[in-house]
């Protein structure tokens, strides 16, 4: 037997027990004649009281076995779950030696992610990542088990596939059997999940690898994972009704907290329109305002035409310094506003670099409608809707973290996100787009509406957001061959490319296809947001960097040119 306990489950009622344990040296306190050790392993620490000589050349990360008997400590450790105890050591054995660490073995870290990324397998020793990834872990197990239970059946579907029309940038492994040819790496199982309600399984899920060529950010990786749902013959509500249950299990059982259900909703509309994004924070409020009626008649020529105009307040802010305004100003332009219009709200008056083009009218107006309180900063943008409301909403999240706006910081906010567009414009091509994928259904009664004004219509897609980030998204799907390939003819495709890239599905829907809709949560996303982790690489064994690369292996790496001739390839140098 290598032991006979875990470091993290000696208590009182163990006194005098003889025991033998197994750790990593994570302290160690030399009091000359005794050592202190501090033993750990993945359950927790335990103290370990050494008179032995050996004992003086223990250095950290060295791993070792202990035999020795329980006795409790004079001086308890309320911080340790084995505080009360210490084991007596009798018997030391080195089992393994360890260079000093490139990093400390502890919660707080001052380590470059670059370093802790090139040592992940000693970052991932430090507790508060092992308590990320069993978290991540319990998540998956409850959603597994919500969805057995209700008959979710979990199928796999291929990784190496052929290239869809879902909007991201697909990874291309070429074939060495059938030269000049690629597979394309799945961004999701979307075509075969919907292929397998045609099937008949009525309801499907898959813990699934999705791979995606994006630019990184703190919550998107080039590889992660879905937990992939579609059923058949429910209703939008009521599918949505089991995903809430899901969620309510998982929170119940890995946090220990209750949810409220129903979640509540938002149409899209709304969400950008009252919060500037649709994914919206609702942990606080500050609500953007429509400023257009007081400003119909503006002398100011940036309120002039046809533009809307939204405000922001953010109290107490008043006294912000020119330096920070043109960080609001640099911050509203990135997010392509044209600029923005501050003004101060002090002992009744408002000012500000834009105040003398307001007339006495409109800043009675403003400090009536806005109910406007001394030291209030007023910001404001007037642009093309989508845009104005974009910008104030990245400025609202930006006041969230510098006036610190959330007061309950153990506070999770669901929101369903629905009635999105269907369409949108690319703004480079001009061309209809999807805006969420082009399998999504309408919300029409008659497939003549799609020609109608395409860009006015709404989509039965929806989005479940959780403290401002998508964690997941999902449609009800078109189930009509014809109206499928119609949409593919709207976003662009020739009959001709319908029939070569997509011509398997469309005839599939010859075959009697149920009404059916699905969802995909972000896994790595949700973990993310309930562990209060900061990005999305904390709840990833082994991420790439933001520059796409992975530290520990140095992965994307140069290949033989044997390799490449295999594959018929060879490498263009520019
Ligand atoms: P969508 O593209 O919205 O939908 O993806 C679903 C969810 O996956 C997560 N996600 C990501 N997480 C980390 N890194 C990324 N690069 C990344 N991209 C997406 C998000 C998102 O909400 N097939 C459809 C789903 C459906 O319609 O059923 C799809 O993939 O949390
Ligand atoms: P300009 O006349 O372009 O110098 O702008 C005058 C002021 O209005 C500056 O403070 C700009 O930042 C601001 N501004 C310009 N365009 C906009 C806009 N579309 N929305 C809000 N403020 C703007």
């Amino acid at each position: 037997m290598m032991r006979t306990h875990t470091n993290g489950e000696l208590r009182r009622e163990h006194e005098n027990l003889e025991v033998q344990l197994v750790g990593w040296v994570s302290k160690r306190r030399d009091f000359g004649k005794i050592v202190f050790i501090d033993l750990r392993d993945r359950t927790g620490i335990t103290q370990i009281v050494f008179d032995q000589e050996e004992a003086h050349n223990l250095k950290s990360e060295y791993l070792i076995s202990v035999k020795g008997k329980v006795t409790l400590r004079k001086d308890p450790n309320p911080k340790l779950k084995t505080g009360e105890i210490e084991v007596i050591g009798e018997e030391l054995e080195l089992i393994n030696k360890s260079r000093q660490t490139p990093l400390l073995i502890q919660d707080e870290t001052d380590a470059l992610e670059e370093t802790r990324l090139k040592y992940r397998y000693l970052d991932l020793r430090r507790p508060i990542m092992q308590d990320r990834l069993f978290k991540r872990a319990q998540i998956t197990k409850e959603m597994r088990r919500y969805l057995d239970d209700e008959g979710f059946i979990e199928v796999e579907t291929p990784m190496l596939t052929k290239s869809t029309p879902e909007g991201s940038r697909e990874y291309l492994v070429p074939s060495r059997v059938h030269e000049g040819e690629f597979y394309a790496l799945a961004q999701s199982p979307q075509i075969f999940k919907q292929l397998l309600m045609i099937s008949g399984f009525e309801r499907y899920y898959q813990i699934a690898r999705c791979f995606r060529d994006e630019d990184l950010r703190a919550d998107r990786q080039l590889d992660f994972t879905q937990v992939d749902i579609e059923a058949s013959f429910l209703t939008e509500q009521e599918f949505q009704t089991y995903l809430e249950k899901m969620m309510i299990r998982v929170f119940n059982n890995v946090l220990d907290r209750e949810l409220e259900a129903p979640f509540k909703r938002l149409t899209f509309f709304d969400a950008l329109d009252k919060y500037g994004t649709d994914k919206p924070d609702l942990r606080f409020n500050h609500q953007l305002v429509t400023l257009n009626e007081i400003f119909k008649e503006s002398e100011f020529k940036v309120f002039q035409g046809d533009v809307s105009i939204k405000g922001l307040v953010m109290e107490n802010a008043a006294n912000s310094t020119r330096r920070e305004i043109d960080g609001y100003t640099d911050l509203v332009k990135k997010y392509g506003a044209k600029g923005l219009v501050t003004l101060k709200y002090q002992e009744g008056t408002l000012s500000g670099p834009a105040a003398k083009f307001l007339s006495d009218e409109e800043m009675t107006n403003l400090i009536s409608t806005l109910n406007l309180k001394d030291n209030d900063l007023i910001s404001i943008v007037a642009d093309e809707w989508e845009t104005a409301c974009n910008a104030l909403g990245a400025l609202r999240l930006h006041f969230r973290d510098k006036y610190d706006l959330i007061e309950d910081k153990e506070a999770f906010e669901f929101v369903w996100i629905v009635d999105f567009p269907m369409f949108e414009e690319d703004p480079e091509t001009g061309h209809l787009v999807a805006r969420h994928h082009p399998f999504t259904r309408p919300q029409i009664t008659d497939i003549k509406e799609l020609d109608e004004k395409p860009l006015e219509l709404l989509a039965h897609a929806y989005d479940l957001v959780l403290n401002g980030f998508e964690v997941a998204g999902g449609s009800m799907r078109i189930y009509d061959g014809d109206m499928q390939a119609k949409f593919f003819e709207l976003i662009g495709f020739t009959p001709e490319e319908i029939k070569n890239r997509f011509g398997f599905f469309i005839d599939a829907f010859d075959y009697g296809t149920p009404p059916h809709g699905g969802i995909a949560f972000g896994l790595d996303r949700l973990a993310m947001v309930l562990t209060h982790s900061d990005s999305i690489r904390d709840v990833i064994a082994f991420p790439k960097n933001a520059s796409a690369r992975d530290p520990l292996t140095n992965a994307p790496t140069p290949v033989t040119d044997k390799q490449l001739d295999e594959l018929h390839l060879k490498i263009k140098k520019d």
